[in-house]
């Protein structure tokens, strides 16, 4: 925990003190790392806010790329509101740099040193604008919200369909399903927790779609699917909307890396369109819900469907069973290792949320022909 006195420290690196009002967790009550600072009013009577958020580097490694990454990415899309004639200050998340005075010249020449401050814990932080009058939806659990959630994400990556600049890989191998193969084969030859015995059909169930998820991955790697910017985060939580319940922009731009744009809109549906938990342990509960997909995809394609080329539009249904399918191999290979990664609320958590994900992908394989449908209904 930070103390008011060490806040208002990290601030005076973005900001004069004398700017700064006050500083104050954002949500009541909660210690967490994310910040509201408040501004002075300025001459036109107005008062602007800040949010003040400390980057979790054990999760991502190499912050300054990170924010090498958003920088290059809203400088991009702030272009694109401007030319729309849209406010770039609402509509885009506004990066706060480092005043110049407050800077060592370690810092001055470091990669992309004026966008953060690592204080003297290690601990980096960054600063960038609260945008006002803006609602966030903790979960898209209706029809209604899934259309909005997919037309957030479908406007931030149609403006960002032309950009060509390649990003740094703040988190080796995300989606990359060669790799996660390789450190399953590891996990099965090390059996750590030696339960591979016990788990001859839960193994099945990945190695037999092993070739078909490779296939997908390939068609990544020989650039038939394009390589766009991903968010790779896409809950609801992470779009903020107006009052009138419309889309503002994109958040949390930490975890966007360089990647087939597929992968957003699979892990979207994993998400939105279960009708279960994921780590229900009911499985009567959990299948990939149809209305849920087609509200989704149709929020999306309302933004999207002018950029996305032809190998886009035919993978589009099949990226949400690669999602899913991933997922299904990370719990249960986090059960092979002993639970190492993920955290667990009771000792077979990781194999209930491995079933519960199965499910869903079993869900989705039966309802493959009907996604696809919907996805081609859309198009037209
Ligand atoms: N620039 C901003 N303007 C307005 N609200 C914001 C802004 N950034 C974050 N928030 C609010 O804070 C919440 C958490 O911020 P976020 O960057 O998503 O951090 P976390 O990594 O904790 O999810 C968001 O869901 C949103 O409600
Ligand atoms: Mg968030």
């Amino acid at each position: 925990m930070y103390t008011e006195k060490e806040l208002r420290e990290i601030t005076a690196k973005f900001m004069t003190s004398a700017e700064a009002e006050s500083i104050k967790p954002l949500g009541p009550g909660f210690i967490n790392d994310t910040m509201i600072v408040s501004a002075h009013k300025n001459e036109s009577g107005r008062r602007e806010r800040y949010i003040l958020q400390r980057k979790n580097h054990l999760v991502f490694p190499d912050v300054p790329g990170m924010m090498s990454n958003i920088d290059l990415v809203t400088s991009h899309l702030r272009k694109k509101v401007t030319e729309a004639g849209g406010d770039p200050d609402r509509e885009v998340l506004k990066v706060i740099r480092r005043r110049p005075e407050s800077m060592t010249d370690e810092e001055k020449t470091a990669p992309a040193g004026d966008l953060y401050y690592r204080d003297a814990n290690g601990n980096y932080w960054a600063m960038c604008l609260f945008i006002e009058g803006s609602v966030t939806f903790e979960k898209a659990d209706s029809p209604a919200l899934a259309y909005k959630g997919g037309e957030g994400i479908g406007k931030f990556q149609s403006m960002l369909a032309d950009f060509t600049h390649p990003l740094n890989e703040t988190i080796k191998g995300f989606h990359n399903i060669r790799w996660r193969f390789e450190q399953w084969d590891e996990a099965l030859r090390r059996d750590a927790a030696g339960r591979v015995k016990d788990l001859q059909e839960e193994i099945g169930w990945i190695e037999s779609r092993k070739d078909e998820m490779l296939k997908f991955w390939d068609m990544v790697e020989d650039g038939t699917l394009p390589t766009r910017v991903t968010h790779n985060d896409t809950k609801i939580s992470n779009i903020l909307f107006d009052e009138k319940g419309e889309v503002l922009c994109v958040i949390d731009l930490d975890t966007c890396m360089s990647s087939t744009s597929l992968n957003d809109f699979g892990d979207a549906i994993r998400s939105y369109a279960n009708t279960g938990a994921e780590d229900d342990r009911d499985l009567d509960k959990v299948s990939l819900s149809m209305e849920m997909f087609r509200a989704y995809t149709a929020g999306y394609l309302s933004q999207r469907k002018s950029t996305l080329c032809e190998s886009e539009t035919e993978y589009l249904a099949f990226s949400a069973r690669y999602i899913t399918y991933e997922q299904v191999l990370r719990f249960l290979m986090d059960y092979i290792d002993g639970d190492v990664y993920y955290k667990t609320a009771y000792p077979e958590h990781n194999l209930v949320r491995t079933r519960a994900q199965y499910k869903l992908l079993r869900s989705m394989e039966e309802q493959y022909g009907q996604m696809r449908e919907a996805v081609a209904e859309l198009m037209a």
